[in-house]
């Protein structure tokens, strides 16, 4: 089985656990174990802002930080989500931009859709569509998107290149990627990055900052910025890191403030230069 299908397999469970009334994930093998006091998926979103959207969205949030609530959405816009899960932050986008624009979710695993597709159903929304996809292939044309969010997606992905040149691809000149996701500051052992488990749980694929900076600008991005919005202490690297054979007393002092969820922007010029 390779990495793809692994996180798919896994996110389907997530996403049948949420249906039957479970918890929103399976144990800490997601983004977060979906528990109320997790560290990286927990006290996401305030309150009022999620008081419209429909419970089972809102339980199977498995993002690491909020991209509708810092980035710049306008009425009218086109936002797509890349890995939109349940659903939460294609609903959020669907408010902002109105029933002048339009909201896509992208998911490649159909129980997260089906779920996506309900939820959609059930906050009664007409601005928004689901697409099954690859966020390493995504199914829109060039310059048609005005903003792309994404939650705790892209260090997911085993192609983190691929997924920059699609995202660049479908934006508009002048488009702005806004994205949450778990960051590196520094070096981590190698056996963290080694674990397949780690890496389903968000962990062991996220990007060094200097590296997910260098890779949006060879895609062509500019004004790249990553800006924490959670870093992540010892008690939080032994919640995350536990579970998964590692020597939780030994590792977790080595990563103490090393792991970070953080919003990341880029913007694609209005002329467009990218290096081939
Ligand atoms: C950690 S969950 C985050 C879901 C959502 N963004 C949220 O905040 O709740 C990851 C989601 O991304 C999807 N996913 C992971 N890798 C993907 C890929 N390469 N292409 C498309 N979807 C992917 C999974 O199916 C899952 O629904």
């Amino acid at each position: 089985m390779d990495i793809k299908d692994v996180v798919r397999e896994k996110y389907a469970q997530a996403a049948i656990r949420v249906k039957t009334g479970e918890s929103g994930c399976c144990s800490s093998a997601c983004c977060g174990s979906g528990d109320s006091g997790d560290p990286i998926t927990s006290n996401l979103y305030d309150t009022r802002q999620i008081s419209d959207i429909p419970r089972e969205a809102v339980q199977a949030s498995l993002g690491c930080g909020n991209p509708t609530a810092l980035a710049q959405l306008s009425q009218g816009d086109t936002v797509l989500d890349l890995g939109s899960g349940g659903g939460i932050d294609v609903l959020l986008s669907a408010t902002r931009v109105g029933p002048a624009g339009k909201a896509y979710g992208l998911d490649m695993t159909d129980e997260m859709l089906t779920l996506a597709r309900e939820n959609q159903r059930k906050a009664g929304v007409h601005n928004v569509e689901f697409l099954k996809g690859e966020i390493e292939n995504i199914p829109l044309p060039d310059n048609s998107v005005d903003v792309i969010i994404s939650n705790c997606v892209i260090n997911l992905s085993g192609d983190k290149d691929r997924v920059f040149v699609e995202a660049f691809r479908v934006l508009k000149p002048g488009g702005r990627f806004a994205v949450s996701d778990v960051v590196v500051r520094g070096e981590v052992p190698s056996e963290i990055r080694r674990s397949m488990e780690l890496w389903v749980g968000c962990v062991a694929g996220a990007l060094e900052e200097r590296e997910y900076v260098s890779k949006l600008s060879k895609a062509g991005f500019e004004a790249v910025g990553v800006e924490p919005t959670r870093v992540y202490d010892v008690n939080d690297a032994r919640e995350f890191l536990s579970g998964h054979g590692i020597d939780v007393d030994r590792v977790a002092p080595l990563v103490t403030n090393k792991f970070m969820s953080a919003f990341i922007r880029a913007t694609k010029p209005t002329t467009t230069n990218r290096a081939s």
